[in-house]
C-alpha cells in the first residue's frame, strides 16, 4: 500500500488528533539498534527516539522475550522470581532511602500512582508542576501538564494546580547567577499562596531535566532549594525522570543526583521497557505503606511475568554495555559539535545538554531571542529527507531535540554534525 493510500486509510480509522510527524510522514517497517528503516529498505538514523533505550529490536531483549512468551505471562497474584529480581536490581540503583518499588504499564500510569501516593500521605490535593510540563495522557496528568491544558483545546489548570516558571536560563525570566534561587523561590511563593488560601500541598511533581519545554538544564542546586520548601510545608518531591533515566545524561544515572537531591517519588517509564510497556514508581517504605490502607493495588498488566523479565534485561544491558559512559563521550563530542556550529550559523541561539539528551534552540534574533520555528521545522524535514531523524520541542516549538537510542556512536554523531551543518547552510542561502 502507498504511503499516501495509508494515510487516507489512516484518517479514515482513527482521530485526526493521533499526529503523525514531518510533512511528508515516513512509514518504518523495521528497527535495529540506532537505525530505523522505511518500506523501500532505506535506513534513517535514529537521533530522537529515547524509548528504545538499548537499541531497536535489542538481539538480547527480544530473546529474553520470546522465551518469556513462550514459558509464562501471567500478573501479580501469583509469587514470581521475576518480579523481585527486577525490583532488587531496579532499586540497587536508586538511594537507599527509595526501598520499594511498583510496576506499571506507562509513565502516565506511573504518575498518576505517584500522586495517588502523594494525596494519600499527605491528605491535601494541590500540586505545583513547571509550565510547559507534560506528565501524561491521562485526565488528571491533562490537568497537571500546562503543555497541554494551555495549548490549542486545552482549558487552562484546575484550581487545585499550580505553576512555577522552568528553570531555564536561557529565556526564562531569571537568567542570572542568582537563576537557582530566584525560580526556587517562586516555588516557596506558590507554596505560601496555596497556605494562605487555607489549603495544603500535596506534591511538587517535575521532570527534573525538562525535555518536552525543551531540554533544559536547572541550574545546578534549584532542585535542592525548592526540595526545602516543599518539605517544609509537609509536601511530597515526585521527580518524573521518564525522559533522563538511566545514563541517559551520561552522568550520573539519574538526572535528580546530578541536582544533589533524593526525591520522595522517582517516575520511571518509557526507555525501561525499550518499547514494551513498563513503567515503575520507587519510592520510600513509609510513603508505600501509608498507601497501604485497605484499598488493595493492583494492574494488569503492571508487573507481569513479561514485563519484569524485559524490564530486568533493559536494565541489565545498560549497565553491562556500559551504555552510560557510552551516552558521556558521544554526548560530549555532539555538544562540543554543535557549539562550533553555533559559532558559524546565527540561527543557532543555544547549544545545551548532557549525555545524550541534547537541545539546540534556534533563534531569529540572537539579541530579542524571537524563536525560529518555521526553520526548526524546515531543518528537520530536511535532516529526515538526508536520513537522519530528530525532533523538536519547547514551548515555541523552535528547540531541536537530540536524543537518540543509547548506542548511537562516534560515526553517527559526525554524520549528523555534517547534515547539519549543511542543512543550515542550505537555509541561509
Ligand atoms: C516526562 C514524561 N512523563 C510522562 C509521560 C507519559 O508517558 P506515557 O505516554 O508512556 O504514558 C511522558 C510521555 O511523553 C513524558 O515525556
Amino acid at each position: 500500500m502507498s504511503n499516501q493510500d495509508s494515510l487516507e486509510k489512516r484518517r479514515q480509522l482513527t482521530g485526526g488528533n493521533l499526529s503523525l510527524g514531518y510533512r511528508n510522514p515516513l512509514k518504518i517497517v523495521r528497527g535495529e539498534m540506532q537505525y530505523l528503516f522505511d518500506e523501500t529498505g532505506r535506513r534513517y538514523l535514529d537521533a530522537y527516539n529515547n524509548v528504545p533505550h538499548v537499541g531497536h529490536c535489542h538481539p538480547e531483549v527480544v530473546e529474553a522475550a520470546c522465551e518469556q512468551m513462550r514459558t509464562l505471562n501471567t500478573n501479580t497474584r501469583y509469587l514470581s522470581d521475576h518480579f523481585n529480581e527486577y525490583a532488587e536490581a531496579l532499586l540497587a540503583t536508586m538511594p537507599a532511602a527509595l526501598d520499594t518499588c511498583f510496576f506499571l504499564n506507562s509513565a502516565s500510569e506511573a504518575n498518576e500512582l505517584a500522586l495517588r501516593l502523594s494525596r494519600t500521605a499527605t491528605g491535601n490535593r494541590d500540586t505545583i508542576v513547571a509550565e510547559s510540563a507534560y506528565h501524561g495522557h491521562t485526565t488528571t496528568l491533562i490537568d497537571l501538564s500546562p503543555y497541554k491544558h494551555d495549548g490549542p483545546g486545552g482549558t487552562g489548570a484546575p484550581d487545585w494546580v499550580h505553576t512555577v516558571p522552568n528553570a531555564d536560563t536561557y529565556r526564562g525570566v531569571f537568567r542570572g547567577g542568582d537563576a537557582a534561587r530566584r525560580y526556587a523561590q517562586a516555588a516557596g511563593d506558590q507554596i505560601a499562596h496555596i497556605q494562605e488560601s487555607g489549603k495544603g500541598l500535596a506534591a511538587f511533581m517535575a521532570e527534573t531535566y525538562p525535555s518536552v519545554g525543551g531540554q533544559i538544564i536547572p541550574p545546578d542546586g534549584y532542585l535542592s532549594e525548592v526540595y526545602q520548601y516543599v518539605r517544609q510545608a509537609g509536601g511530597i518531591c515526585i521527580a518524573d525522570e521518564v525522559q533522563t533515566c538511566y545514563g541517559r545524561i551520561g552522568n550520573p544515572f539519574y538526572a535528580f543526583e546530578q541536582q544533589g537531591v533524593v526525591p520522595d517519588i522517582v517516575v520511571l517509564g518509557k526507555p525501561i521497557g525499550n518499547g514494551h510497556p513498563v513503567a515503575a514508581v520507587v519510592t520510600r517504605g513509609d510513603l508505600a505503606d501509608s498507601f497501604d490502607n485497605g484499598m488493595e493495588f493492583f494492574s494488569t498488566f503492571g508487573g507481569s511475568t513479561l514485563s519484569c523479565v524485559i524490564g530486568k534485561k533493559v536494565l541489565e544491558v545498560t549497565q553491562r554495555e556500559g551504555l552510560q559512559q557510552h551516552a558521556a563521550t558521544v554526548g560530549q563530542k555532539l555538544l562540543e559539535g554543535f557549539k562550533q556550529l553555533k559559532l558559524k550559523h546565527p540561527l543557532i541561539g543555544d547549544v545545551r545538554g548532557a549525555g545524550l539528551f541534547l537541545g539546540i534552540e534556534l533563534v531569529v534574533d540572537r539579541d530579542s531571542l524571537e524563536p525560529a520555528a518555521s526553520e526548526a521545522s524546515e531543518i528537520s524535514n530536511a535532516l529526515k529527507d538526508a536520513g537522519i531523524l530528530i525532533g523538536i520541542d519547547g514551548p515555541h516549538h523552535n528547540v531541536l531535540k537530540i536524543r537518540p537510542p543509547m548506542p548511537f556512536d562516534d560515526d553517527n554523531a559526525d554524520e549528523l554534525l555534517s547534515a547539519l551543518d549543511q542543512v543550515l547552510e542550505g537555509l541561509q542561502s
